[in-house]
């Protein structure tokens, strides 16, 4: 019945997404069925049934009595997809079953339209999701910040409360310890002088019996060399003492608990204290140099830039596998100081150059490192006195720090007067 169109319109109906055509016998088979009912049907290729297939009207509603008979007009919905409907009719003709229909385009419309309005809420959701998320991670890094301070704080309590007492005990037992040195020596002078004027009496008035037994005195008690050697012992042991004074001289102004939290300080005082502290993992195998001529006093926090250093000398220390050196230099620059620490170490590899400030950063094995030194130093340098630090090195050469400081905090615009 075909026959008469075009074959071409023919064909493009066959294809066609929009109009849907198919032919079945009364029973409901279907004898031709157009690519989009074959698609409202699930896809099916094989011979299938309208009786099965057609959701709404249910086939056996259909009153296939009268022929050209109308036996459905309206809305048509398939099985294997029943959110797809088509409008159009079937109709009884010649002994069969025609069905025509098409897609309702206002429904389509609304659908696309419903589809692009899910899809707007869905981007909305998703750029909220986004703005969450780095909310979220704002959040975590402050926190990881906090916690940073946290522990840095703590540290640095912990180390000036241990260092303020440490010296505070040390310096009872140093200044008896001095005091009765001084005695000591005095009571070995007058001790070996009286004996040296008992000998000259014996010697001029004594019998040539009392003078041998004098002389066999001298002899058994080493007298001589005690009196010699007496002299070297007092002088080391005085030497001894004046270290001992400088080293708890050095914890108390590493922690300068004792003094307000910004004051003037000579940086050469301030390196060599750290360097004191730091002695233990510098040992005799990092040769350290200071180099700070003309570099003038300057005001800042002196306990937290001690803790800087420390800091930077730790981590130069230990970056150096054996023997090695670290060259501090400074140098004034305006209304600047500025100090370098060239270590002779490993150096660091240029994928983690830009990482070595973070907080927790460390190549070190779990337990050695907490990855804090560097950001705690960057924080007290550029947060505390509004200077920098940047870092610079040749892996297998060596690494410098760089730090720059106003020489007055509290003028610069950081700290309040206090020292
Ligand atoms: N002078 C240096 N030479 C070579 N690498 C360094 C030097 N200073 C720092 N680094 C690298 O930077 C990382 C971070 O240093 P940072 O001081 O912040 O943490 P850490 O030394 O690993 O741990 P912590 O200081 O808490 O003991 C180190 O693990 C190391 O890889
Ligand atoms: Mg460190």
């Amino acid at each position: 019945m075909f026959a008469t169109w075009g074959e071409e319109i023919w064909a493009f109906l066959q294809r066609s997404t929009a109009v849907v055509i198919g032919l079945a016998r009364p029973s409901g088979e279907l004898i031709y069925a157009s690519d989009s009912l074959r698609q409202l049907m699930g896809g099916a290729a094989g011979p299938v049934s309208l009786a099965d297939e057609l959701l709404a009207p249910a086939f056996d509603t259909l009153h296939q009595d009268v022929e050209g008979e109308l036996l459905f007009s309206g809305r048509m919905t398939f099985a294997a997809n029943s959110l797809r409907s088509v409008v159009g009719e079937i109709r009884r003709k010649q002994g069969h079953l025609l069905l025509l229909a098409a897609y309702d385009v206002e429904e389509l419309m609304a659908v696309n339209t419903e589809v692009m309005q899910l899809n707007g809420e869905i981007s909305k959701l998703q750029r909220e999701i986004a703005l969450e998320h780095s909310r979220l991670q704002r959040t975590l890094d402050e926190l990881r910040e906090t916690q940073a301070m946290l522990i840095h704080s703590e540290k640095m309590n912990a180390l000036g409360q241990l260092t303020a007492g440490v010296a505070h005990e040390i310096n009872n037992p140093i200044s008896f310890v001095n005091s009765n040195l001084h005695s000591m020596r005095q009571m070995v002078d007058q001790v070996l002088g009286a004996f040296n004027e008992l000998e000259m009496l014996i010697s001029q008035n004594g019998s040539a019996e009392q003078q041998a037994m004098v002389r066999d005195i001298r002899q058994r008690y080493d007298l001589d060399f005690i009196r010699g050697d007496v002299v070297d012992l007092f002088r080391a042991s005085f030497d001894g003492m004046t270290r001992v004074r400088k080293i708890v001289e050095s914890l108390r102004s590493f922690s300068r608990l004792d003094e307000s939290d910004v004051n003037v300080v000579d940086l050469r005082e301030s390196l060599e204290s750290t360097l004191v502290i730091a002695q233990p993992s510098l040992g005799d195998r990092v040769a350290v140099t200071l180099d700070l001529d003309g570099v003038p006093p300057i005001r800042c926090y002196a306990a937290q830039l001690n803790q800087a250093f420390l800091n930077i000398i730790i981590n130069a220390s230990q970056a150096i596998d054996g023997h090695g050196s670290l060259a501090i230099r400074g140098r004034q620059d305006g209304d600047d100081v500025v100090l370098t620490f060239t270590d002779s170490g490993a150096g660091i590899p240029a994928e983690i150059m830009d990482k070595v400030f973070d907080p927790f950063f460390t190549t070190k094995p779990v337990g050695q490192g907490t990855g804090l030194g560097l950001s705690i130093a960057y924080k007290i340098v550029t947060e505390l006195h509004g200077g920098t630090i940047t870092v610079d090195s040749s892996p297998g050469r060596g690494t410098t720090f760089t730090i720059r400081l106003p020489q007055d905090v509290v003028r610069h615009g950081n700290g309040s007067a206090t020292g």
